[in-house]
């Protein structure tokens, strides 16, 4: 059965020092969220997207989406959790089933469906869910409050946390509303379902699929989706 999508794009993006939110700089002539939901809505297994935005975000309207494309507009919250749980909220409304949904950066245009089959594949039976990462190349070291080095933390087993986060609709949004009553802060879907004592599962994604977010990432960008059409 068909899965759908939460792009949260309510953010600022500040360390971009753009004048306009990162998920608006061009890429390749295109604003990079049109690429994002273009590599989503394409998806044969993915049946709509629910996009949260940031109140009079004066930059969608322009971005002038295909018609026929199914994305759906709400309005995102202070934090990343607040704008996925409104869109959750949305979502209840548009299907009377318990959908599993990918929630999935808008800063992430790299996006390759051949990950996003990878994770229905291996998350489509389990019963928690999971997300898509990749696991740490370079030495990671523990420092102290003046940058001095206490430990050389062992790498194996250590992963960076990428989308999409695929979790069951109610579930997700139960687990961020007792995350936010608990005061925890959620940078990530898979962390309020680990405050919920569950053990999500991360699926091996290809390290293209990078979050823009300094200036010198969207030249990579561009480079990965050129390589990513040859
Ligand atoms: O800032 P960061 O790169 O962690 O943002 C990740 C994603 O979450 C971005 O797509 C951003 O637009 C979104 N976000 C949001 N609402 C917020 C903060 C971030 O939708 N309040």
């Amino acid at each position: 059965s068909k899965v759908w999508a939460i792009v949260p794009a309510a953010g600022i993006g500040s360390r971009m020092q753009a004048d306009r939110p990162k998920q608006y700089l061009l890429l390749n002539n295109r604003p990079v969220i049109f690429h994002t939901l273009s590599r989503l809505v394409s998806h044969p297994q993915i049946e709509g997207v629910v996009i949260a935005l940031s109140a009079n975000d004066p930059y969608w309207p322009s971005l002038n989406l295909p018609a026929d494309w199914p994305v759906h507009t709400t309005i995102g919250g202070d934090e990343r959790a607040d704008s996925v749980s409104n869109a959750l909220r949305l979502l209840q409304n548009l299907t009377d089933t318990n959908p599993w949904v990918l929630v999935h950066d808008a800063a992430r245009p790299c996006i390759r469906h051949s990950d996003i089959d990878a994770m229905l594949q291996q998350l489509g039976n389990d019963p928690v869910g999971g997300i898509l990462g990749v696991p740490l190349t370079e030495t990671v070291k523990r420092v102290d409050a003046n940058n001095h080095i206490e430990a050389t933390v062992d790498r194996s087993g250590l992963w960076r946390a990428a989308t999409p986060q695929m979790f069951r609709l109610m579930a997700l949004s139960e687990a961020l509303t007792q995350a936010r009553q608990a005061n925890i802060n959620v940078t990530d879907e898979a962390s309020a379902m680990e405050f919920m004592g569950l053990n999500p599962k991360i699926v091996a994604g290809h390290a293209d699929n990078i979050k823009i977010t300094l200036p010198q990432d969207l030249a990579l960008a561009a480079l990965f989706l050129q390589q990513q059409e040859n």
